[in-house]
C-alpha cells in the first residue's frame, strides 16, 4: 500500500463500495450493533491467527508463524478500538471469548486467514462504514475505515505468504499500533493508513 498525500478516508478514496450481493451471514443493524458484530468477527479471527501461527511454527513456517501472529495482534487492536466506542453507550458489554479454533496445512490456513479478510474488507465494513455515516458516528466512521484498509492488506500479506511459500526470505513484519497495518520488511517511513511513524511500530 503507498503513502499518499492525505491520510485516507472513506471521502477520498474510491475502495470503499460495499459488495452488493453481500454474505447472507452478514447482517447490517445500528452503529452500536455493528461494533459488537465486528468485536465478535476480530475476535474470532485472533484467535484463528494465534492457532494459524502454532500450527505453522508445528510445520516450519518460522516466517509465516511471525506474520500470523502480527495479524492476530493487529486484530486485538480492532477489537479494542472497537470496545472503546461500544463501552461509551453499553458501559455493561463484556468483550466475547472466541471457539477453540480448527487449523490444517500452512497453505489452507493462509487462504482461510485472505479470505475472512476481504470479507471483513469489502462487505462487513464497507456496510458497516455507511451505516454509521448516515447516523453520523463520526468516530465509528473512522475505527471502520482504519480497520476496513488495514484488513485488505493483512489479506494481501497471506496471499503473498502463500504465493511464496516455499521460498521464505528475511523479512521481519511490522505492525502499525494506532490501526493495525503490517508491513514487510524495514523499508517504509510511515504508516499509509493513519501515517504513524515506523519508530513507533511492533516487529515480528
Ligand atoms: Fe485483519
Ligand atoms: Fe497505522
Amino acid at each position: 500500500m503507498k503513502v499518499r498525500d492525505q491520510i485516507p478516508t472513506a471521502e477520498n478514496s474510491h475502495n470503499f463500495n460495499a459488495m452488493p450481493d453481500t454474505d447472507p451471514m452478514l447482517s447490517v443493524g445500528s452503529t452500536l450493533d455493528n461494533l459488537k458484530a465486528a468485536i465478535m468477527g476480530e475476535t474470532g479471527a485472533s484467535a484463528k491467527y494465534a492457532a494459524f501461527a502454532q500450527a505453522a511454527k508445528e510445520q516450519g513456517y518460522d516466517q509465516i508463524a511471525r506474520l500470523f501472529e502480527a495479524t492476530s495482534a493487529a486484530e486485538q487492536i480492532h477489537i479494542n478500538l472497537e470496545y472503546g466506542l461500544v463501552a461509551e453507550e453499553d458501559p455493561d458489554f463484556v468483550k466475547p471469548v472466541a471457539d477453540a479454533p480448527e487449523t490444517h496445512e500452512c497453505d489452507l490456513n493462509l487462504i482461510s486467514g485472505a479470505k475472512g479478510e476481504i470479507f471483513e474488507t469489502s462487505e462487513m465494513y464497507p456496510a458497516f462504514i455507511k451505516k454509521a455515516q448516515e447516523e453520523g458516528k463520526a468516530k465509528a466512521v473512522q475505527v471502520f475505515t482504519r480497520a476496513k484498509l488495514a484488513e485488505s492488506v493483512h489479506a494481501e500479506r497471506y496471499l503473498a505468504a502463500y504465493n511464496d511459500l516455499d521460498a521464505p526470505d528475511d523479512d521481519k513484519f511490522y505492525l502499525c499500533p494506532v490501526c493495525g497495518y503490517i508491513h514487510k520488511g524495514d523499508d517504509f517511513e510511515k504508516c499509509p493508513i493513519c501515517f504513524c511513524p515506523k519508530a513507533s511500530f511492533r516487529e515480528f
